[in-house]
């Protein structure tokens, strides 16, 4: 069974202090509720900014919770003023890393094939990608979602290391912080569609891999969504970022029976 999956993307919000002030705040909640107890059931992850992961880690320590960085370079090291190494993120004990998130993607001109380079270069040095896909609205609009994304899929696992897990998020772009949802229907869909495309890297793979779904998740629409028998979890920007409403959204029912 694949764990229910909640994972939070601050994208450029937050410092260090905020960082600690929220975990100070959440964790004490997480443990009342009890939703982070057991991570084979609901796994819970933050995708901080890179100046907030030591904070991050030194916050959540100890606890089942999951921590990432929200990019890297495909390259050890060299002279790409900026970029976060793999092998650095790697000595900071990160467990997760985006890759290929649309607003990289779209602001940042990151390609299927960097990010393609980028899910090998951490899987060498352990760390799991989460590799987002996801059309715009003019390639849905021309019927082209399924090609798009399974386009992306294909190139982000193409020269992964098959021993080694990845996450993926299906995000259709025109869904990202405009609150318009995917319907969960259309979000089912998209879902299964890349289940199908995982299968031909192994029924194996299909099965134990997790696919999100981020765009405009909030908690009044999230027990909905959740419902839809391939989404296994979300992927949340906007509304992960105050206390009450992540923790209201790490609560959403999902049944795996
Ligand atoms: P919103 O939840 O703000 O739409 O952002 C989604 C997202 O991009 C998560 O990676």
């Amino acid at each position: 069974m694949r764990p229910f999956l909640i994972a939070a993307n601050w994208k450029m919000h937050k410092s260090p202090r905020d960082t600690r002030d929220y975990f100070t705040t959440i964790l004490p909640k997480f443990e009342a509720c009890g939703v982070a107890k057991d991570p084979s059931f609901r796994k819970i992850i933050f995708f901080v900014p890179a100046l907030d992961l030591q904070a991050a880690a030194d916050s959540l320590k100890g606890t089942h919770i999951g921590w990432g960085a929200q990019n890297a370079h495909w390259e050890t090291k060299g002279a790409f003023t900026g970029e976060n190494s793999p092998a650095v993120l790697a000595e900071l004990a990160t467990p997760y890393v985006l890759v290929g998130h649309s607003e990289r993607r779209a602001l940042f001109g990151e390609t299927d094939e960097q990010t393609g380079l980028k899910v090998k270069a951490l899987h060498s040095v352990g760390i799991t990608p989460l590799l987002c896909v996801g059309e715009s609205l003019e390639e849905r609009e021309a019927g082209r979602t399924n090609e798009v994304i399974v386009r992306q899929l294909n190139a982000g696992l193409s020269q992964r290391d098959a021993t080694k897990r990845v996450i993926i998020a299906y995000e259709p772009v025109w869904a990202i912080g405009t609150g318009k949802v995917a319907t969960p229907e259309q979000a089912n869909d998209a879902h299964a569609v890349l289940r199908k495309a995982l299968a031909a890297f192994g029924q194996a793979v299909a099965d134990a891999t997790p696919i999100l779904y981020g765009g405009s998740v909030k908690p009044d629409n999230s027990a909905e969504i959740a419902k839809q028998p391939e989404i296994d979890g979300f992927l949340v920007g906007g509304a992960s970022l105050e206390t009450d409403s992540f923790l209201a959204l790490c609560q959403t029912p999902k049944d795996r029976s």
